[in-house]
């Protein structure tokens, strides 16, 4: 006889506590998901939101950088992540004009943002991804870059040469 209320009572009791499992598993795979994916969310929203801001770098001594001639310096990008290691590091060509004068290109093509190098000879930025060459004023001489090198703006603070650094690369052709 008691046997029998228990079959009797077991599947009113199990349904409840199965629904119940069932939403607690779906919940929590939720929660799961979402605390997994929202750092992904938050690195591609980030820049939308938020515009990296330009900065200071020092680039070495004044003494160092001889009147003429483009040298290339190396420094931390503005808007690194803190997993971006060596991707971290963005160059500048910079020229000393005059004592007190200072000129400095980014070292990203305009066209697609590779790395342009200088050539003494010719007296030209020379691009090796697609040919794009650039003159010693940062104009445009050949090639796809649909405009000059980025100029930075250079000071010279306590004896150290700064260049107000940009985030990179630096591109104006867009993707479609
Ligand atoms: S990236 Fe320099 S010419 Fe294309």
């Amino acid at each position: 006889m008691n046997n029998q209320n228990d079959q009797s009572e077991k599947p009113c009791c199990q349904q409840p506590r199965r629904t119940f499992l069932t939403r607690l598993s779906i919940g929590l795979s939720a929660v799961i998901g979402f605390v997994i994916t929202l750092p992904a969310i938050g690195f591609v929203l980030a820049p939308v939101f938020k515009k990296p801001k330009a900065k200071w770098r020092s680039v070495g001594k004044l003494e160092d950088f001889k009147v003429d001639g483009f040298v290339l310096v190396q420094y931390e990008d503005p808007s690194p992540v803190a997993w971006a290691g060596v991707t971290a590091k963005a160059g500048a060509w910079i020229r000393r004009a005059s004592e007190t004068e200072f000129i400095a290109f980014s070292i990203n093509c305009r066209h697609l943002g590779c790395p342009v190098r200088w050539v003494d000879d010719p007296k030209l930025f020379m691009c090796p991804c697609h040919g794009g060459v650039y003159y010693e004023d940062g104009t445009v001489a050949a090639g796809p870059p649909p405009e000059p090198l980025e100029r930075l703006s250079v000071r010279i603070n306590k004896g150290m040469v700064e260049i107000q650094t940009i985030p990179t690369p630096l591109t104006l052709t867009t993707l479609t």
